[in-house]
């Protein structure tokens, strides 16, 4: 066993774990942050989909080794902190108006690579595509995908 720390959600946390433990077994089993779903566990369905200083990663995929004590884990429970003074981020927003969930089960994973999709194509300056969308490889068994997708363009007015 090994220490590690990083920033999760704005707050510092370090676990006593193995090197080789991948981080979404420990936010979810250590530390009991389970918005990051887990689905197949090799980065293929993203149901895990969280950001790392912001950017989309799947957690199931990385080792604890390779997170830094100044690496910035957020995951669906920190988003809204992200959007400062709103209780909801506009994503998150956007998805309650357009009724996107189903079963659910694929929604933090769905936001978060949405949120960070959003803010990659506004730091190019320039709208959001059917096929910047396209590109999302989040799977949703309850095929929600034409709400998501209604959900992306609309929040990404707002951000
Ligand atoms: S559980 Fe992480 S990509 Fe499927
Ligand atoms: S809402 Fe059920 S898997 Fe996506």
């Amino acid at each position: 066993m090994s220490q590690h720390s990083f920033i999760l959600n704005g707050k510092k946390v370090t676990v006593d774990v193995e090197d080789d433990v991948r981080l979404l077994w420990v936010l979810r089993d250590i530390l009991k942050v389970r918005g990051p779903k887990y689905g197949c566990g090799i980065d293929q369905c993203k149901a895990c989909t969280s950001h790392i200083n912001g950017k989309a990663f799947t957690p199931c995929s990385v080792s604890i080794k390779y997170i830094k004590p100044t690496d910035h884990i957020t995951t669906i429970e920190g988003l809204a902190e992200t959007a400062k003074g709103k209780d909801l981020h506009p994503v998150q927003e956007a998805w309650v108006k357009h009724s996107v969930p189903q079963c659910g089960y694929c929604q933090p994973g769905q936001i978060m690579a949405a949120t960070s999709l959003i803010n990659d194509v506004k730091k190019e300056h320039r709208k959001i595509t059917d096929a910047d969308i396209d590109t999302l490889r989040n799977v949703c068994r309850c095929n929600t995908y034409p709400r998501i997708r209604t959900a992306i363009k609309d929040a990404a007015k707002n951000m």
